[in-house]
């Protein structure tokens, strides 16, 4: 299967006060053509940072230390602005957590769609986007502001925008995290049938793994800035190769009963200042031996998924988690 993006062995640091944090520490990830790839992992452990990376839309303060990103063959790292600015345009389309603030507030939103679209976009061009992305009454909407929208509407209309060019890849990072537990299902099975009408890549970082386990074909699980297993959702959320995949399912797991408080990873995951040379998470680890604490574990196919971890064949081996895996 081809793929439309990857990343490869990519480190980003962020400056701050108290020194360079590094955000990815060799990251590998391969987004195939037409796939829904879902991205999970706690908060910290780097998913929007490589969400950002595809489009080299990172902040100020970031910084681009080694690997590669591809789009479409192309490596986002190497070319000049007026290339990259025509690549984000043409070929990638982005969804973030709060839609409030991807919207201008001081401008209609059917001027905002109509920017994004190629040409002079007319009345009914416009209206027959925000119906793709499913808006019940898209000629009010059109005339509306964004505080005039609820969440769900206002997250609508940035798909709208997002598939405006008909991207090859769309990036969305925590898309249903601002809104009502209601209506995030819905939202998301928008954003799956538009992948799936328009033979575009979804890209989804998330950490709902209940939510991913439903819409994404394959799930890539992040911790300390690298992708520590990835292979197809049904595989790797049903039957784990690594143990943060495996502690975040019975985290997961613990939440099911209404009232429950979510089950946490005891520890914190890591901050890290330069390479880390051992296993980012051997510290949280029921698994950890001392080479995991003195050797980087590097990736391999294990069980028909790619695992970073020293003792994957355990983990499989191991009874499934006792508590319904998420549906
Ligand atoms: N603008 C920033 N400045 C400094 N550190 C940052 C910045 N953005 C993210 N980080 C740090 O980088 C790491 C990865 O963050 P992020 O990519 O946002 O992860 P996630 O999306 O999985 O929560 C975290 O340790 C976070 O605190
Ligand atoms: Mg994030």
């Amino acid at each position: 299967m081809s793929n439309i993006a990857k990343a490869e062995d990519v480190v980003v640091s962020y400056r701050t006060t108290k020194g360079s944090l590094r955000a990815l520490d060799g990251a590998d990830l391969a987004v195939r053509a037409g796939e829904t790839l879902a991205v999970v992992g706690e908060s910290g452990s780097g998913k929007s940072t490589l969400g950002m990376s595809f489009g080299r839309v990172l902040p100020g303060e970031a910084k681009h230390e080694a690997g590669r990103i591809e789009v479409d063959g192309t490596d986002v790292f190497a070319i000049d602005a007026e290339t990259l600015r025509g690549l984000r345009r043409d070929k990638l389309g982005f969804v973030f957590q709060n839609p409030m603030t991807a919207l201008d507030p001081t401008m209609r939103v059917g001027r905002q769609v109509a920017r994004a679209m190629p040409g002079r976009a007319s009345d009914a061009e416009i209206t027959a986007l925000l119906k793709r992305a499913e808006l019940s009454d898209p000629a009010r909407v059109m005339r509306a502001y964004p505080h005039e929208l609820s969440g769900g509407m206002a997250q609508r209309v940035v798909i709208a925008i997002a598939i405006a060019r008909g991207p090859q890849l769309l990036i969305a990072d925590e898309p249903t995290a601002s809104l009502d537990a209601s209506i995030r299902e819905k939202v998301m099975a928008t954003l799956a049938r538009l992948r799936d009408e328009t033979g575009a890549s979804l890209l989804v970082l998330s950490h709902d793994l209940r939510l991913m386990a439903r819409h994404a074909g394959r799930v890539a699980v992040m911790y300390g800035g690298r992708v520590v297993e990835i292979g197809a959702s049904a595989e790797v959320l049903q039957r784990p190769a690594h143990p943060y995949t495996r502690a975040l399912l019975a985290a997961a797991s613990g939440s099911e009963r209404p009232g429950e408080r979510l089950e946490p990873i005891p520890g914190t995951p890591p901050t890290l200042a330069g390479r880390c040379e051992a296993c980012a998470f051997a510290p949280r680890c029921a698994y950890a031996q001392d080479r995991c604490r003195a050797q980087r574990p590097e990736p391999r196919e294990v069980a028909g998924r790619q695992v970073t971890c020293h003792f994957a064949e355990d983990v499989l081996a191991d009874a499934p988690i006792s508590t319904e895996a998420p549906r």
